[in-house]
């Protein structure tokens, strides 16, 4: 079989559905070559910070390494701007909507709000509330975006 027989979902048979199961089973298993892809993509992406947007992920990621962070946050601080090109206005939930899947709640919520938390670092430079994160202070998880944003993705810009 090279590609279903139906032109409508509503006519496809199991056959058809077994078969795109299985192409979509070895696509999922690509995803990692499709997220790194994405990531050098970064290296053209939005100007004008000493260092592009590629750079600033790996550097992220080697920071959260080095503070011997585990898998899942070393690879959130890796994705975590991987939406700037296509979400440039909710680049941070693009990012955890990808991520969310293969991580534990808590590192899909980090990415989900660290554009938030980093106004903290920006906001009375650029006229906007830096403490806008104030509105998760009481959340569970206040305390771990902090600290990503704090250590791992304000500086090194
Ligand atoms: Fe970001
Ligand atoms: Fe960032």
């Amino acid at each position: 079989m090279q590609h279903v027989s139906f032109i409508r979902m509503d006519e496809g048979t199991a056959e058809d559905y077994a078969f795109l199961n299985a192409r979509e089973d070895e696509f999922v298993l690509a995803l990692p070559d499709r997220l790194l892809a994405a990531l050098t993509s970064l290296e053209g992406s939005l100007a004008g910070y000493q260092i592009n947007r590629l750079e600033h992920s790996l550097q992220s990621a080697t920071r959260a390494e080095a503070d011997r962070a585990d898998i899942e946050l070393i690879v959130g601080a890796l994705i975590h701007d991987l939406g700037d090109d296509l979400a440039p206005l909710n680049h941070s939930q693009l990012a955890a909507t990808i991520i969310r899947p293969y991580v534990r709640a808590e590192v899909a919520w980090i990415i989900e709000h660290h554009g938030v938390f980093q106004m903290y670092h920006y906001g009375d430079a650029m006229g906007i509330d830096k403490n806008a994160r104030d509105i998760y202070r009481d959340h569970a998880w206040f305390d771990s975006c902090e600290q990503f944003c704090g250590d791992w993705d304000q500086s090194g810009l």
